[in-house]
């Protein structure tokens, strides 16, 4: 009987089965997606578009560990979100600290900036990046437990120009990628304004608590303001009705507002206001705001999930420990996004596959060829093999299916002469040529 057959295994425990079960029918873990070579060129395209635009808005890379203190998230993102209280990688290391996968990019970007003494640097710092993070959430069409964000950074600056610019930055982002978005945009306030709001909130939410979902009853007295952004039926009856916080900003938050939408204004980004975006995570301060696509009929557009979202977080740096740091930032799901091109038909051509390719026949041949590869890649000249092949057939058919212009062929009587078979692939036109002189020849006929 093998060891383990009859013990019990804890939740939890290593069960030492389990080994016994890897196969190729062993499956993907749950909410985890595999990102295969034919998907990957719409990845890699949203990534060019993304870097090269994000330079040019004046951003650079960051990209800090997948692992981090656990406390990280729970003081920022904060106890009252779902990401933090419900959906988070978490467990307790070796050396027994707590840990977790990151949720989400911001906090772990802020406490580089703070660690690594960026205050010091020109104000605002600005960081880009492309990362993977972990939520063990429910998995659903767009919901995964390992995704990819996208996003920016703007740390160490108050002003409003920043909030839009980074919603203008978002918008051109999607437009030159051909989606359509919409921008909701909103304030939540300031520790100032905001628990004055709360309260007005929770008493009219309170008159309406029998209509609400069990969580957010639950969130009534955590974080009322969450009820606005449920997706529930009953709890969005309530919170059409809801006192909305832009009557209850104070001057500063209000003033702030106001220049972000003047600024939007300036450069005609279509925006809608929307007092329900409140955002899932604790940190926000003021401007907040969500990236929507643009759908064909309005009943399709209640029910669409946001492609990204972001805002003011300016209290996130003291939170931490660090000074006092305004700061501004969004994010996006890269799958969701992938998702949207390829529902939209967007082109996302194949990879360019070399003209040439390189026949064998014969293990000395063989040999030949493999240092043949070596110098057309030096000479920076893109070349197709496959070496697993033996017959010119195979190789051949390989060649048209790659749709290369030339096939090179390299069997034993060519080595002994020291030349090598160029095939016009196209016409079936095979000539003779000297193999020492093969790479400028190739060269020559490319042009
Ligand atoms: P977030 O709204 O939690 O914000 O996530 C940003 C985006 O990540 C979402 O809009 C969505 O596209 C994508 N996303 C979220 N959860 C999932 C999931 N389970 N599966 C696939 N995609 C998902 C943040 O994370 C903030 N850090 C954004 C930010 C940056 N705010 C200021 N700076």
């Amino acid at each position: 009987m093998p060891r383990g057959r009859n013990k019990k295994i804890k939740k939890g425990e290593e069960n030492p089965e389990d080994y016994k079960k890897i196969s190729p029918k062993n499956q993907i873990l749950r909410g985890m997606k595999d990102i295969i070579p034919a998907d990957w060129r719409y990845w890699s395209k949203v990534f060019e578009v993304f870097e090269n635009m994000a330079r040019e808005y004046g951003f650079f890379r960051i990209e800090t560990p997948v692992l981090e203190s656990t406390v990280l998230f729970k003081r920022t993102s904060g106890l009252t979100s779902d990401v933090v209280e419900k959906e988070m990688f978490s467990f307790t290391d070796n050396g027994g600290d707590n840990v977790s996968l990151r949720p989400e990019m911001t906090p772990g970007v802020v406490r580089a900036y703070i660690e690594h003494g960026m205050v010091s640097k020109t104000q605002p710092v600005k960081m880009y990046y492309i990362s993977p993070v972990f939520r063990y959430n429910r998995p659903q069409a767009g919901r995964y437990r390992q995704f990819y964000q996208l996003g920016c950074e703007s740390i160490g600056d108050f002003s409003p120009v920043l909030d839009a610019q980074l919603m203008i930055f978002v918008y051109n982002f999607y437009k030159e990628l051909g989606i359509e978005t919409s921008i909701q945009v909103n304030s939540i306030g300031c520790q100032e304004c905001r628990p004055e709001y709360r309260q007005v909130l929770l008493d009219y939410l309170r008159g309406k608590r029998k209509k609400l979902c069990d969580d957010c009853k639950r969130r009534l007295s955590k974080n009322s303001l969450r009820v606005l952004d449920c997706k529930e039926t009953g709890c969005k009856e309530v919170a059409e009705d809801a006192p909305q916080i832009v009557d209850h900003l104070c001057d500063d938050c209000r003033d702030h507002f106001v220049k972000v939408l003047e600024n939007l204004d300036e450069l005609e980004i279509p925006y809608v206001l929307n007092p329900k975006i409140v955002r899932g995570l604790d940190y926000y301060t003021k401007t907040t705001f969500e990236i929507f696509p643009v759908t064909e009929n309005d009943s399709e557009q209640s029910s669409v999930q946001e492609l990204g979202g972001g805002g003011r977080y300016d209290n996130l740096s003291e939170n931490l420990g660090g000074r006092s740091t305004p700061a501004v930032g969004f994010a996006c799901g890269v799958e969701r996004l992938v998702k949207q091109l390829k529902d939209k038909g967007n082109v996302v051509p194949p990879v360019q596959m070399p003209k040439i390719f390189l026949a064998q026949l014969g293990d000395q041949a063989k040999k030949r060829t493999l240092r043949l590869f070596e110098d057309f890649r030096k000479a920076k000249i893109p070349v197709a093999e496959n070496f697993a092949k033996g017959s010119l057939k195979a190789q051949l058919e390989m060649a048209n299916k790659i749709g290369a212009k030339f096939t090179l062929i390299l069997g034993q009587k060519e080595l002994l002469e020291g030349t090598i078979l160029f095939r016009d692939m196209e016409s079936g036109v095979q000539e003779t040529v000297v193999l020492d002189n093969i790479v400028s020849e190739v060269k020559k006929r490319l042009k």
